[in-house]
């Protein structure tokens, strides 16, 4: 079999180290993968996080299995993260800790294809690169819907609206919770209020990714769209990560949550999926989930992490007002749009054989869909690619 095999594809995201490591220019800056570094250009572990091992590796006496949910401290310190503690939404729904994001979109397709009674997913465009490729082999049908123009840098919130307005019931509609990737635009609380409606009124489920909480605003802003449309939806999926938000990014630290019309519909929806996990990993890996459960659940770490958390973010959003400042005088591209977005990401908008310039006249590597991790700008490598994308535009 294996001789028949034709080359893998390589993957659009992780493919691009290998090109990376390849480049042999000193000057070379990476922004493909989205990574945070910091303004040394390291991507280094959270001192919160090195505590938590610390006393992990003191306090931990066991590593007996535990079940196919996973660690049951991190579930319940997830759910809380994710909807405000006392809140109907906090009561109706229940996580379990999956294998990162991915892990999380993996289930909860398997879920939906297993008991859903649809067979169509609607896909943002653009979005990340794997959710065709997850929903493709899981036997979704992909419908594309309208959310950002490249051209103008905004969200094209009338013909996403007029694309969704086509949902029906056993349709399942993804939507980015915040800085989504790889826009960077994200609906404002009025136009979350809308797609929840109009998400509501078709009988469609939303599955909402959830990979860059804290990114944006702040924990308590970055939230509110998943609680505006928890308050219209009876039931939604969230499949959330702390890759970036603890920085955990190897440790695969995930979560899936099942939001139901009530809390014993919540029990059981939960109930029905841990055999969904247990027929493919049969549970998830303890380290990263027990680190951010200690992390949570200690009031001193967490108050801690969430410093670190607003470090990563002011220095994200400090460097993209940085690179449009130095891209103002540019008169061939206005890339002012950049400053009203947020997260790590930004389409730039230019042309795959400006991306390629990009990498191979000035070793500046950004995917081939023009999108540049704005996190792995430094104050040393910004003039630079500044320079880099005023000559390719
Ligand atoms: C990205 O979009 O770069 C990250 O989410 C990493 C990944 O797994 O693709």
């Amino acid at each position: 079999m294996f001789a028949e095999l034709p080359e893998a594809p390589i993957d659009p995201i992780l493919g691009m180290a290998q090109a990376f490591a390849s480049d042999p220019s000193p000057n070379k800056v990476d922004l493909g993968i989205g990574i945070y570094k910091d303004e040394r250009g390291e991507v280094i572990v959270l001192p919160t996080v090195k505590a938590a091992e610390r006393a992990l590796h003191e306090g931990q006496m066991t590593k007996r299995y535990l079940s196919s949910a996973g660690n049951p401290e991190y579930n319940e310190r997830t759910r809380g993260l994710l909807f405000r503690e006392g809140s109907d939404a906090h009561s109706r729904a229940r996580t379990i800790q999956t294998v990162g994001g991915t892990g999380a979109l993996r289930v909860a397709a398997d879920f939906i294809r297993k008991f859903g009674t649809g067979r169509r997913i609607f896909l943002p465009d653009p979005t990340w690169a794997n959710h065709p490729a997850i929903f493709g082999v899981t036997g979704f049908e992909i419908v594309n819907y309208p959310y950002y123009d490249i051209a103008t840098g905004t969200l094209r919130l009338d013909a996403m609206m007029s694309a969704l307005a086509n949902l029906k019931p056993g349709d399942t509609v993804l939507l980015h919770g915040c800085c989504h990737n790889p826009a960077g635009a994200d609906p404002t609380a009025a136009q979350w209020a809308e797609i929840g409606d109009l998400v509501a009124r078709s009988g469609a489920t939303a599955l909402v990714d959830l990979a860059y909480l804290g990114f944006a605003e702040g924990l308590e802003e970055d939230r509110q769209g998943l609680a505006i449309l928890a308050e219209r939806l009876p039931e939604m999926i969230v499949a959330s990560s702390y890759s970036k938000n603890f920085a955990l990014y190897r440790e695969r630290t995930g979560a899936l949550t099942l939001i139901g019309a009530n809390a014993s519909a919540a029990e059981r929806a939960m109930g029905n999926l841990l055999p969904v996990v247990r027929t493919n990993y049969s549970m998830p890996p303890d380290h990263g989930a027990a680190i951010v459960a200690h992390i949570l659940g200690d009031a001193t770490l967490r108050a801690q992490w969430e410093e670190e958390l607003a470090e990563m973010r002011n220095r994200i959003r400090d460097m993209r007002h940085e690179l449009v400042r130095l891209l103002a005088g540019n008169n061939r591209r206005d890339y002012s749009f950049l400053a009203g977005q947020h997260g790590m990401f930004a389409m730039l908008g230019i042309s795959p054989d400006a991306v390629k310039r990009l990498r191979e006249d000035w070793h500046v590597h950004i995917t081939g869909s023009s999108r540049a991790n704005i996190a792995g700008l430094t104050p040393e490598n910004v003039a630079h690619v500044a320079e880099a994308i005023a000559a390719v535009s």
